[in-house]
């Protein structure tokens, strides 16, 4: 994709929010056939957040929000537009970001709520871009928020236990300079997964009944490693796709931002690329999958530790349900 709009999306901003619950691997050893052991060494997650039961998916959008509106030093009521990914919206409609609207005090801005799994995050990215090139919006909030907590069945232990919640928000803003900000997207869907991840229940397929709350079918349903193998193949091949397209060699790539599913995954994509751990943002041990949430919490994690540096090469990367994949390339301009 090469874009034909007078401006460059930039990041201008960016924000974190995560729970102060901390659920270590022990809380799932006290209840299940598990262990600490077994979940770090398959999956590289020591321990996750989660949200009070009573607190919504906009719990942590509102205060990711505030957190990029306080540290770029604007009011709400400069933003254009919120877009919220996620697949565990408050509710199905108003859309999340009516909601965070609202609560922060965005009074001029439009919002929608943009569903894609795992792969949320950068497609949400991929589409506010497209407001912010063209020229016809100045200040693009975009927010990754999951509270996959409330999706897990905690009876089940091939999936409650890699699952997280959290929120995570950029800014972004025009800029005439084109060799800054998000420099190239490759975005991908196709059905091949849509059978081996997903909810059944709930939507207009399947309306909830007393039947689909008895088969569990409000739950994330999993088939682990048809999604991990899937999933190795396909952060591996479009992360490399992005690193030949623009001529980028391993040293040209300050980090990879991997969506955060499982360790072996991240280490299978980074090997790909020719890249060492060290140049991969992480946080998997720390939140688990938080879906939505993985890409811009690493991003703001590792900017408040003044580990990224204006003119890096970031290449974000995610895979998730349906299957759908995709890449942005981003140079850092703050
Ligand atoms: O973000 C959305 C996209 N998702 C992904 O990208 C990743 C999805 N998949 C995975 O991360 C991995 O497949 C898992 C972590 C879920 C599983 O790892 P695996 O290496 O694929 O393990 P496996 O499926 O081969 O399971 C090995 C064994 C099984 O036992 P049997 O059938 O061999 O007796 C599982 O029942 O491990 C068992 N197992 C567990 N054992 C202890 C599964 N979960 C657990 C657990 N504790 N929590």
């Amino acid at each position: 994709m090469s874009h034909k709009g007078p401006y460059n999306a930039y990041v201008s901003a960016v924000g974190h929010y995560f729970p102060d619950k901390v659920i270590p691997n022990s809380y799932y050893e006290s209840y299940l056939d598990t262990t600490d052991e077994w979940i770090k060494t398959r999956t590289g997650i020591s321990e996750r957040r989660f949200l009070e039961p009573n607190q919504p998916t906009s719990f942590m959008a509102i205060r990711a929000a505030q957190m990029v509106l306080e540290k770029r030093g604007i009011s709400a009521e400069e933003l254009d537009a919120i877009i919220i990914t996620t697949v565990t919206p408050d509710m199905f409609y108003p859309a999340t970001a009516v909601i965070v609207a609202d609560a922060i005090g965005a009074k001029n801005a439009f919002g929608f709520d943009l569903s894609a799994a795992c792969s949320g995050f950068i497609f949400g990215l991929a589409t506010a871009i497209q407001f912010v090139q063209c020229g016809t919006y100045k200040k693009v909030l975009i927010i990754g928020a999951d509270k996959m907590s409330c999706l897990a069945d905690m009876s089940d232990r091939n999936n409650c236990v890699l699952f997280g919640d959290g929120a995570a928000a950029f800014l972004l803003e025009p800029t005439e300079d084109k060799t800054i900000g998000i420099i190239d997207q490759i975005l991908h869907v196709d059905g091949s997964g849509k059978d081996s991840l997903y909810q059944l229940g709930g939507g207009s397929l399947n309306p909830p009944t007393h039947e689909t709350v008895d088969k569990k079918m409000h739950y994330i349903y999993q088939e682990g490693k048809t999604v991990f193998k899937a999933a190795v193949k396909g952060m591996a091949d479009i992360s490399a796709e992005m690193m030949e397209k623009h001529n980028l060699k391993p040293e040209d790539v300050a980090y990879l931002v991997p969506h955060q599913a499982n360790m072996r995954i991240i280490q299978a994509t980074a090997d790909r690329m020719g890249v060492g751990l060290d140049k991969v943002m992480i946080n998997i041990n720390k939140y688990g999958n938080t879906t939505s949430a993985t890409i811009p919490s690493c991003v703001s994690e590792y900017y408040y530790d003044g580990k990224i540096k204006k003119g890096d090469n970031l290449i974000l990367t995610s895979f998730g349900a349906g299957y759908t994949w995709g890449s942005i390339l981003l140079k850092w301009a703050i």
